[in-house]
């Protein structure tokens, strides 16, 4: 069994790192495509040393431009190495651009595709949704983090026999790495920080970063905020350009620690020890769950729905800067209750591997009957479709 997987951005270095090695144990050959998506060091290459990743054997260097372009550069680039590879599937992860080249690019040339992080919906009509909802559409098998992932799909009329829950590959990656990152990191030291007296910020959603006045908004309420308590904020290289496009005053930012990107250890590191993590990302949102640290998300909606129970993560629709900072400090206040089920067993890339490794035309046995996961697992697939 050949896989072609599919990576370009940050967050699907990570997924990849915990497949890669699932599928090189389940005995499935593994060809590494790198679309160049993202490029500078701390966006790619950190990720590929500090996790151990096989380099690429393709790497397309792609890079930045209009999301058409980027994409359509991407899908004939990506054919190119399918019709040379001829891969038995191909796996893309999240809802990217990448994601999207690969899924199309392997659809054209009918090679049987699978989607990692399949059936999550912000029910916007924003990028990164028109990606995941075309890639599970064409998508031959279905791998879906939480039981809200499989209704989504269920809804959407994707035949049930496509569709598997295995949990969440980001949470076997925080469980993976958590004891690297204590050995390995110092970043709290560098930054001569106490663990829980700072706020550790992320923002690069392009709904917050390309409109100024939620920009100015974000970074006025976290400003604020930063009078109390330090906040620490890694920049994405979007927001960095954006922030000087947006002329934030020169006094905002300078209550804010504005950092480089940080490699994966480093930022768990910061993830675990903060106060509060206030993002707009949807890894470091789940990451905030997994350490068991209260969050704010700076969007009106998340595909994570289960981050919201308990009171953990609260969601705010950056208007301005007062209710960003209000809703800080309210959170701030509160003592949530985390749950440790909702994403999966810590071992989501196994059952990955291991249904790919049964999946194709000449399989005895179906890809939910190789899973071997708790019944509670096809239990949810039978109840999303009535028919238990
Ligand atoms: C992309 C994904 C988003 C994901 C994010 C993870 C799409 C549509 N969006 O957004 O879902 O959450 O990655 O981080 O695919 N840039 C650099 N150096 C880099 C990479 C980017 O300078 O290494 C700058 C460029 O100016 C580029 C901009 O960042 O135009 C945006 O990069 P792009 O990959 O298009 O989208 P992201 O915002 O990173
Ligand atoms: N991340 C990182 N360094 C940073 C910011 C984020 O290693 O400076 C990690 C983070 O821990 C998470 C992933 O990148 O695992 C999330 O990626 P991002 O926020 O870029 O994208 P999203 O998850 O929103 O698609």
């Amino acid at each position: 069994m050949k896989v072609a997987s599919i990576v370009g951005a940050r967050p699907q270095f990570i997924k990849a790192a915990v497949v890669s090695k699932a599928l090189a144990s389940a005995g499935v050959s593994d060809v590494l495509v790198h679309t160049g998506q993202h490029y500078d060091f701390e966006m790619s290459a950190l990720f590929f040393d500090e996790l151990d990743i096989p380099a690429p054997k393709y790497h397309l260097g792609i890079g930045s431009g209009h999301h058409g372009a980027q994409t359509g550069r991407m899908l004939e680039a990506i054919e190119s190495v399918l019709l040379r590879n001829r891969p038995d599937m191909v796996l893309v992860y999240g809802d990217t651009n990448s994601t999207l080249a690969g899924a199309l690019a392997a659809a054209k040339l009918q090679i049987p595709m699978s989607h990692v992080e399949a059936g999550l919906r912000s029910f916007n009509r924003q990028p990164e949704e028109v990606n995941r909802v075309l890639t599970d559409h064409i998508a031959d098998l279905l791998f879906a983090p939480t039981s809200t992932a499989m209704r989504n799909l269920a809804n959407e009329g994707i035949p049930a026999e496509r569709i598997i829950r295995t949990g969440d590959v980001m949470y076997d990656a925080a469980l993976q790495f958590a004891a690297h990152a204590d050995a390995f990191s110092d970043v709290l030291q560098r930054l001569e920080l106490q663990p829980r007296t700072y706020i550790l910020a992320t923002l690069h959603r392009c709904e917050n970063t390309d409109d100024q006045s939620r920009l100015r908004a974000i970074f006025e309420g976290i400003a604020d905020v930063a009078r109390q308590l330090p906040v620490v904020l890694p920049l994405h290289p979007r927001t960095r350009k954006e922030v000087e496009r947006a002329q934030i005053p020169g006094g905002v930012l300078q209550r804010i620690r504005l950092l480089k990107p940080l490699g994966y250890l480093d930022m768990t590191m910061l993830e675990k020890h903060a106060r509060l993590i206030a993002t707009d990302s949807g890894g470091v949102q789940k990451e905030a769950y997994f350490h068991g640290v209260p969050c704010v998300t700076l969007r009106g909606e998340t595909e994570w729905t289960e981050t919201l129970e308990g009171g953990c993560n609260q969601l705010v629709f950056p208007a301005s800067g007062e209710g960003v900072a209000s809703c800080i400090r309210e959170a701030l206040g509160r003592e949530p209750t985390f749950r440790t089920d909702a994403y999966g067993d810590g071992h989501s890339g196994e059952h990955i591997a291991n249904a790919i490794s049964c999946w194709g035309p000449k399989a005895q046995r179906s890809p939910n009957e190789c899973l071997n996961i708790p019944s509670r697992v096809s239990n949810d697939v039978r109840s999303c479709y009535g028919n238990d």
